[in-house]
């Protein structure tokens, strides 16, 4: 008797990207670490797998279905640590939220995410408006001036401005300089290391230069976030922001606290994450108003309409929809945070292929977002795409500048409300100009900064 035995399906590797058998793809990925992705990806497809160095191989995923499945479908086997990257920044952010996975991860997720509830988010509609208005008079110097100005300094400023005034309840007005110079340092030093074969033995050698680079930068980061905890503690009273609900947090089994490090790695987490991507936004924004002088009518147009001269409140937000879909497609085209990294587990399988256990993951909001099949005319800044007509039958991971899934961004409301208030208020006021049509490249650090920074001119509307 014959019984019917359903055919195995032999399930194989993600294609190959043809590279050296030793030196793999590290001086590509060295010189231009997003422009190879890319290259992969128009190699051998949306599922790669690539040899990093001598037996060190990548994987990178960039299919809106994969991105389902590592996120969202079966995200617990696909952790952040111990991604290479991760151990990387694990001196800069430890295990704050960003980074951290498991249990320990889901209670301090609890923990935070009240901070983030909609109710609080709207309450701080103002302190992000006056924050933006407290720099106009400086703005209107540059108008008078003409000078070119870092237009990305100026935004990295104030939104880390708002993120301390409304996260933690501090004034980092005198400090905000030293730290965008800090983060910046960083930035730029860690997107190196990620690309290092060695990075991962060196940082473990106190005296060597990047070591030595790094202790300093992050000490005199230390000394900031400590101070900003020492003196709430100081204050005698938790206070009712961010900082006051980690300070007030115990632990449910033994009545504890968190620890000073533990504390230490959520604060720094949160100001950095809280700030620096919606910076990043924002000079985008900006940049794409000033290349394509329709949609900055169209956005000039909308808040002279809905604001009539006055700052923007969370009220109006709903009505500005057309400056909402310019925030859209900004992020779509330069997306702050332009690569996740994973860990897996286990062995699994993504999109038919076969995957490993102790794989090295990339996904890559900025490659999904671009990708043909989902995206028509897929480099052409069209923000017809947010429509909520157009935005309802795309799938739902071809889209991802804030993550998904579980670990979908915990800032995303927060991010949206500043972004939509801080690009209304400004160009409500002012129009950015672009020097000699400056066309900006991409310098993709650990996120995606605009390469040598943003020069701007401040005109007068
Ligand atoms: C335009 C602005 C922002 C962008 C594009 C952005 C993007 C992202 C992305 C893509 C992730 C997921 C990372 C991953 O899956 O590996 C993430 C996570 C996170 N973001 Fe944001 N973010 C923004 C603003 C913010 C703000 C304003 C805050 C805080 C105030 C914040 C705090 C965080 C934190 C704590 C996580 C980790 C969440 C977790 O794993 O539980 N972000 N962000």
């Amino acid at each position: 008797m014959t019984s019917a035995v359903a055919p195995m399906k032999r399930r194989t590797a993600p294609p190959v990207v043809r590279a050296h058998w030793l030196y793999g793809n590290v001086g590509r990925l060295k010189r231009d670490p997003l422009g190879s992705l890319q290259e992969f990806v128009s190699e051998v497809g949306p599922a790669v797998k690539y040899r990093f160095f001598a037996r060190l191989w990548g994987y990178l995923f960039v299919h809106p279905d994969h991105c389902q499945h590592i996120l969202q479908d079966n995200y617990k086997n696909f952790t952040k640590l111990p991604h290479p990257t991760f151990l990387l920044l694990y001196p800069l952010i430890g295990k704050g939220l960003l980074s951290n996975d498991g249990e320990s991860w889901l209670s301090q997720r609890r923990l935070a995410q009240p901070a983030f509830h909609r109710r609080r988010i709207q309450g701080m509609g103002e302190t992000m408006t006056a924050a933006a208005e407290r720099r106009f008079s400086r703005w209107e110097a540059f108008v008078r001036s003409g000078d070119v100005i870092a237009f990305d300094r100026e935004i990295m400023e104030l939104t880390l401005d708002i993120a301390g005034r409304t996260l933690f309840s501090v004034d980092l007005t005198n400090e905000a300089r030293e730290v965008g110079d800090t983060f910046g340092r960083l930035n730029q030093l860690f997107v190196k290391l990620v690309v290092s074969p060695a990075s991962l033995y060196t940082m473990r050698i106190p005296f060597w230069p990047s070591t030595r680079r790094v202790k300093r930068d992050v000490g005199a980061l230390d000394r900031l976030i400590y101070g900003m905890i020492d003196g709430r503690r100081e204050s005698g009273t938790p206070g009712n922001d961010l900082m006051g609900m980690l300070l007030s947090a115990r632990d449910a089994d033994t009545g504890e606290g968190m620890d000073g490090k533990q504390l230490r790695d959520e604060v720094i987490t949160l100001l950095i994450a809280g700030h620096e991507t919606t910076a990043l936004l924002l000079t985008w924004f900006f940049y794409c108003l000033a290349k394509y002088p329709d949609v900055e009518a169209q956005v000039h147009d909308e808040v002279d309409r809905i604001l009539n001269g006055r700052l923007p409140t969370v009220e109006d937000i709903p009505n500005l929809v057309y400056t909402r879909q310019v925030v859209d497609e900004t992020m779509r085209l330069y997306p702050p945070a332009y690569a996740l990294s994973r860990f897996c587990n286990h062995d699994d399988a993504v999109g038919g292929y076969d995957l490993p256990e102790k794989s090295v993951i990339t996904l890559s909001p900025f490659i999904t977002h671009r990708h043909p099949e989902f995206w028509p005319n897929p480099l052409a800044f069209d923000p017809e795409r947010f429509s909520p007509q157009a935005a309802k039958d795309r799938h739902r991971f071809a889209y991802i500048p804030f993550g998904a899934g579980p670990r979908q961004c915990i800032g995303e409301g927060f991010a949206l409300t500043e972004s939509v208030l801080v690009a209304a208020a400004i160009a409500q006021r002012f129009r950015l100009r672009s020097p000699d049509d400056h066309a900006a490249e991409l310098d993709p650090q650990i996120t995606l900064h605009p390469m040598g920074g943003m020069p701007l001119i401040f005109e007068s509307r």
